[in-house]
């Protein structure tokens, strides 16, 4: 009998031993990473709280996890000597930027390079992609503190292999941040359902309404402008040039050839990965978002752009509409609003309308 109850006991030992090694078994942060941006996104519960960091930004202002407090935010990580996956962030960051105008938010890139990307680096790359987005804030951070704060976001950032092409590897999500520092939702950002859901909830987060509907349509220039084509591909180390090759053939990384035309600057929008440029280890971000009518508008520009950037338009001084952000063309007959001594353009009557109701709202100091 006292035997039969001590194999009881020891089977019951074992049983409860088993059942805390699986719920303790920490899953690897990129596990816990992608179960969160897989789980639903709708019901934006809580999830974890940030963890806490101070670095400076690339004022060298300090920001803190507690300064962030009270506000919603945004927070993604990269590099700026990345080439492979970052600079298909930073347009994604740059589209979701773009996608909320007027609404008060915060966006955050950590720096996982804390040996390169000093302030002025980040000031650097803040200009080349999105100039006039006072929403923005790239961390430079520090080598002692950074894998704790990764993990406290549950985000991969590590060294690489030696030999590979970046030195170091990341995650590609995007974590959204509520006003008492609660991490609302994780977000795959080379997801198109992912990024349009991490848009509603910022919306829902910020208490901003519906965007929206877009009047007059954006021409071909500034299309190529707001929808970051020029960042990458008028840097040649990132993507190839697009302007005076309609007519011409391509060379694809399986060695098949194609013309430049019409139906591959399309395809090369709609699904980047199906033919794939020789020589470039970024892949292109896919525009499927864009209505029928921009993807003909930008094609059409990308085909008939001589291979020189036109020097006629670089001339025009160009504004930035402050309410979505997208660059303007400041010619006498633009649409445009004075306020507080300024001149302000805009991109559609819409802008306009919304502008003149509440300026206050669109200007960073708060007009
Ligand atoms: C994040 C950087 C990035 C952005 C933003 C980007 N592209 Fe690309 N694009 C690339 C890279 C890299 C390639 C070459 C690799 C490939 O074919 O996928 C490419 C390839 C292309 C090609 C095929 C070119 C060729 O030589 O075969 C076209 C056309 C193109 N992009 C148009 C555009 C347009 C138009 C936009 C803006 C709406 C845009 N791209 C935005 C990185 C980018």
């Amino acid at each position: 009998m006292a035997k039969a109850l001590t194999l009881v006991g020891v089977l019951a030992l074992l049983t409860i031993g088993f059942l805390a090694f699986v719920k303790l078994r920490a899953p690897s942060n990129l596990e816990r990473a992608e179960a969160l941006a897989h789980a639903e996104k709708k019901k934006l519960e809580p999830l974890f709280p940030v963890p806490v960091f101070s670095y400076v930004d690339q004022h060298r202002a300090p920001v803190t996890n507690t300064s962030l407090v009270g506000k919603v935010w945004v927070a993604n990580f990269i590099f700026t000597t990345c080439r492979t996956i970052c600079p298909m962030l930073t347009a994604r960051m740059v589209q979701l930027q773009r996608a909320l105008p007027g609404v008060d938010v915060r966006f955050l890139s950590f720096s996982v390079d804390p040996a390169n990307d000093t302030p002025a680096v980040l000031t650097a790359y803040a200009k080349k992609w999105a100039p006039d987005e006072p929403r923005w804030t790239l961390l430079a951070t520090d080598a002692e503190t950074l894998p704790v704060t990764a993990a406290g976001f549950h985000v991969t950032a590590e060294k690489n292999k030696p030999g590979e092409l970046d030195p170091i590897i990341h995650s590609s999500v995007f974590v959204l941040i509520d006003r008492a520092g609660m991490v609302r939702g994780v977000y795959d950002s080379e997801h198109r359902e992912d990024l349009k859901a991490l848009a509603n909830a910022v919306r829902t987060l910020a208490g901003a309404q519906a965007p929206m509907p877009q009047q007059g349509a954006p021409s071909g220039l500034e299309l190529y402008h707001s929808e970051s084509c020029a960042t990458c591909h008028e840097a040649p180390e990132l993507a190839p040039p697009l302007f005076g090759r309609a007519g011409s053939r391509v060379t694809f990384d399986n060695g098949i050839t194609a013309a430049f035309d019409a139906e591959y600057v399309k395809e090369s929008l709609l699904a980047p990965d199906a033919k794939r440029a020789k020589g470039y280890p970024l892949h292109m971000p896919g525009y499927d978002h864009l209505s029928a009518e921009a993807l003909l508008v930008l094609t059409k520009y990308v085909l008939e752009a001589p291979a020189e950037a036109p020097a006629a338009t670089a001339e025009v001084p160009v504004e930035v509409d402050p309410v979505c952000h997208m660059k303007v063309r400041a010619t006498p007959d633009a649409l445009a609003a004075e306020h507080g001594g300024h001149r302000f353009f805009f991109c559609s009557k819409s802008c306009l309308g919304r502008f003149s109701a509440t300026p206050g709202v669109f200007l960073p100091d708060g007009g």
